[in-house]
């Protein structure tokens, strides 16, 4: 862990608040701050009555629980773990006999614009059709399904109709390499896989089965049975006989009528990989009913949901935004949700706005990045600019994943959201299941880069490195000092690094999230100030810096060494700089530009065009103490471009330096 004060060297005093307005407070669901420190104080006083109470109201178990927190196997927390739910039961089935019933549940826009409709009830039938499909090829309760789907009905309909069955989904995020769906189908030891034959982004026929069969020859998926191939598109794919069927084939005959198999709370809904600061990703573990309490609690409490919004997630289902806010809250919630198939900037940088208007979007949710390349965009070219779109059905507007500056904030607030809708920056991460500090819309004054409180029952802290707390004002590390009930469970096959991972000792025990933060002087406001260990945040996808490192240096025949660090980037928050030693002399000029490129190329095909590094160094060493130790704080100077200003006597090498200053 590296000291968190060295990133909160740009604090900057933001002085803007943004109150909501009188009419928005009166009529939101948590009205006020009064409501605010209403539940705050409600979980306070009774911390366990509190969850209690609001998972027998927000959730149909078909086996009420009787225990709400079981901390005997800390950090192993187990909540409601007596009772039986179904999680798509609960997204699905329950609004069954409900005006919902025929309510869109997804809108969904196809890259080249097509719209289809589908409602609670069609959906249940195709959810139930395709977990009978699943039973029908032995998949069972228990078992694992890897899923590497496009954003369409489908991959909802795929992750749903596992949890009807009590299958634990991976979903796999379909920019990731054939080498990274390998590795997951044989740590999560997958029965079977859900794939497309193609994707469609930005009008480009993009492969997916084909990665699969890529993965699948490399060997050692023994568990492996099925691969389930939805043809998005009319171009063939080649298929394996006896292992690969298509939707068409897998569905035919199989009935729209499947009853959900109850499955106690703590079953693992799904499992998800994330880095984190080893080269290996971790299958963050989550369970049934304490994540689907958050999932659909947080709908209303951060998107004060109504009956007549229209909500919009931009995350692919790859990521664990697009589980909560797309797969598993918008349903709970029984909201209508847009889908969307393709990228922002195709046909043009407006489509985002444009598909705002044209749906009636109330509630719009979106990354930084997307919302920073839409500002240049947008400033570009007028004819981009959110001004040309009508945007008066927006209500709320949502930041997630990564740190949101103040003038993209201000930017958002004024020509997205017409300066009438709240910008709830919400903080979580993959670990926590749904928001953890976040405004609420009809309660906290806003302030721009500020993710403000923590929600009802979080309770989240700075503390310093033996976990005491921290004054505001002072920088420390991030931690939530109790459980909470969707937070990460394990991680899969290997618990012991999720205790020493989430849980080390001299944090008394609470929660470390990896992150760190301070609180303004005056009104106690959350900022995050970045990671404090080697987990990287680009355009808001979270990469281990270990998993760039052993990607390029398992490129024997060229790499003897990598370093990777992090450094700002204005457009992407952050970028990956590469600092490489190779087997042979260091190269410069045209030969130093090609190698750089073999080895972005390289690390794309190991695990995926998100982790190519965007500048890499050459040098004929790394910066390293005298013991061998490499001084990554030297590289993230050197990365920024800053003069080195550091104690340097114990290095090793200092000519270095000078040598790896120098940019390809
Ligand atoms: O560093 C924080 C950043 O994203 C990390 C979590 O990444 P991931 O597990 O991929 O989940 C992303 C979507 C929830 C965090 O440790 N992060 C996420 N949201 C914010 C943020 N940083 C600042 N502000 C946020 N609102």
């Amino acid at each position: 862990m590296s000291s968190p004060n060295s990133s909160i060297e740009s604090v900057l005093v933001e002085n803007r608040v943004f109150p909501p307005s009188d009419a928005v407070v009166k009529a939101a669901r948590i009205s006020g701050m009064a409501g605010y420190e209403a539940l705050c104080a409600e979980a306070d006083k009774d911390f366990e009555g509190f969850w209690a109470r609001l998972a027998r109201e927000n959730l149909q178990w078909t086996k009420p629980f009787t225990r709400t927190l079981d901390e005997s196997n800390a950090p192993f927390f187990q909540w409601f773990a007596d009772g039986e739910l179904n999680a798509s039961a609960n997204c699905l089935d329950r609004h069954i006999g409900t005006p919902t019933e025929n309510k869109t549940a997804i809108i969904f826009e196809a890259d080249d614009g097509a719209v289809t409709r589908i409602t609670y009830k069609e959906l249940l039938a195709r959810v139930s059709q395709f977990a009978n499909a699943l039973k029908a090829h032995g998949v069972e309760k228990g078992d694992r399904v890897l899923i590497y789907m496009p954003m369409t009905i489908e991959g909802v309909i795929a992750m749903q109709a596992c949890a009807r069955i009590g299958a634990t989904h991976s979903v796999v995020f379909g920019g990731f390499s054939a080498k990274a769906v390998h590795e997951r189908v044989i740590d999560a030891g997958a029965v079977a896989i859900v794939t497309a034959n193609y994707q469609m982004r930005g009008g480009k026929e993009l492969p997916l089965k084909a990665i699969i069969d890529e993965a699948l020859a490399t060997g050692g998926c023994d568990t492996l049975r099925n691969v389930f191939v939805y043809e998005r598109t009319p171009t063939a794919c080649n298929m394996v006989e006896g292992r690969d069927k298509t939707f068409a084939q897998a569905l035919a005959g199989q009935s729209t009528d499947c009853p959900p198999v109850a499955v106690g709370a703590e079953h693992p809904l799904f499992i998800l990989y994330t880095s984190g600061s080893t080269g290996k990703p971790k299958g963050v573990q989550h369970s049934t009913g304490g994540y689907l309490l958050w999932a659909k609690l947080t709908m209303d409490w951060t998107f004060d949901l109504r009956p007549d919004d229209i909500f919009w997630c931009t995350a692919d289902i790859g990521w664990i935004t697009g589980h909560t806010y797309v797969t598993y809250g918008p349903l709970a919630a029984g909201a209508t949700q847009i889908i969307f198939e393709g990228i922002p900037t195709f046909p043009n940088a407006g489509r985002f706005w444009q598909m705002i208007e044209r749906h009636k979007c109330s509630i719009f949710y979106t990354a930084p990045t997307a919302i920073r390349s839409l500002i240049k965009a947008a400033e570009g070219d007028a004819a981009v600019h959110p001004a040309r779109s009508d945007l008066s059905s927006l209500r709320i507007l949502g930041s997630v994943g990564e740190p949101i500056n103040p003038e993209a904030w201000m930017w958002y607030y004024k020509h997205v959201g017409g300066e009438r809708c709240p910008i709830v920056d919400t903080f979580w991460q993959t670990e926590t299941g749904g928001h953890v500090i976040t405004p609420l819309p009809g309660a906290t004054p806003l302030v721009p880069g500020s993710c403000t409180l923590p929600l009802p029952g979080i309770t989240a802290a700075i503390v310093d490195e033996t976990g005491n707390d921290v004054a505001n004002g002072a920088g420390g590390i991030l931690v939530i000092k109790r459980p909470w009930p969707s937070m990460i469970r394990t991680i899969w096959n290997d618990p012991e690094r999720f205790k020493k991972s989430y849980f080390p000792e001299e944090l008394k025990g609470y929660y470390l999230a990896g992150d760190g933060a301070v609180r303004s002087a005056d009104r106690g406001y959350f900022r995050i100030t970045g990671r404090i260990d080697d987990v990287l945040n680009v355009s808001g996808h979270r990469m281990g810096t270990m998993e760039i490192e052993s990607a390029l240096v398992s490129k024997t025949d060229l790499v003897a060494e990598a370093a990777v660090v992090g450094r700002p980037d204005d457009l992407t928050g952050e970028a990956i700089c590469a600092f490489v030693v190779l087997k042979r002399s260091r190269p410069t000029g045209e030969e130093a530009k090609q190698i750089a490129n073999e080895l972005r190329n390289w690390v794309a095909k190991e695990i995926g065009p998100i982790a190519k590094p965007k500048d890499i160094r050459f040098g004929d060493n790394l910066p390293k103490t005298r013991s061998g130790k490499i001084m990554r704080r030297l590289l993230r100077s050197i990365a920024k471009g800053e003069a080195i200003t550091q104690d340097t006597s114990t290095l090793e090498n200092p000519a270095i330096l000078d040598q790896l200053s120098q940019t390809n």
